[in-house]
């Protein structure tokens, strides 16, 4: 069993970058395998502060860090704020980063996409986030850009997207994201 952690930037009820995420945790429960899907929120975490780490004081940051370092990946999904990841997302990564080098985020298979009303899909936060994320050590997926762009909050009840396009773009980067896990499982054994 996979265990994915699905992660959206945006704290918004009403989140294009929710409904996006409920896409993925839609596609990967169709595909092949045996694919658990958790939805980590970033809106219940306090700023971070070393004060607060050095106490372990906050049960929704340890109860966070425990979901993330049990996850064996995460979907990222992001809005741009002004070109960068919202700073609720930022946060949360913070949190995940630590401690420096052997943190839940150390060596964890990630996709990065991003959604907007807006043509270009928040393809402008990918960068940043894709750069905090290598900083961390996470694996980040390599696969063409999926930004999801000129989107409204989807109609149906279950709040996933199913316009063709976008679950097709949307299934490929999850596929990527499985197919690394299971090349990294392989590349596991070997070693054993
Ligand atoms: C935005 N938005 C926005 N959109 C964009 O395409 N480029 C941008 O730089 C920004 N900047 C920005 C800054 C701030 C402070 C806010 C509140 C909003 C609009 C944003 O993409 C839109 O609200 C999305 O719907 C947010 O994503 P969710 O919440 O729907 O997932």
């Amino acid at each position: 069993m996979a265990k994915i952690v699905l992660i959206s930037g945006s704290t918004r009820r009403d989140s294009l970058n929710n409904a996006v995420l409920a896409t993925v945790r839609h596609i990967l429960a169709e595909l092949p395998g045996d694919h658990e899907s958790v939805l980590l929120p970033v809106a219940g975490l306090p700023f971070y502060e070393a004060g607060l780490e050095l106490a372990d004081g906050s049960a929704a940051v340890r109860a966070a860090k425990e979901l993330v370092a049990g996850a064996d990946a995460l979907f990222i999904s992001t809005p741009s704020y002004n070109g960068e990841m919202p700073g609720a997302l930022k946060n949360a990564l913070d949190w995940l980063s630590r401690p420096g080098g052997r943190s839940p985020l150390t060596g964890k298979v990630t996709a990065v996409a991003s959604a907007s009303p807006g043509a270009r899909g928040a393809l402008d936060a990918q960068p940043g986030l894709v750069g905090v994320l290598g900083r961390c050590g996470a694996l980040v997926v390599e696969h063409e850009p999926v930004a999801v762009g000129g989107v409204s909050v989807p109609a149906g009840a279950d709040g996933r997207y199913t316009d063709p396009e976008i679950v097709a773009r949307l299934e490929s980067l999850t596929r990527a994201l499985v197919a690394e896990l299971s090349h990294l499982g392989e590349s596991a054994e070997v070693l054993v």
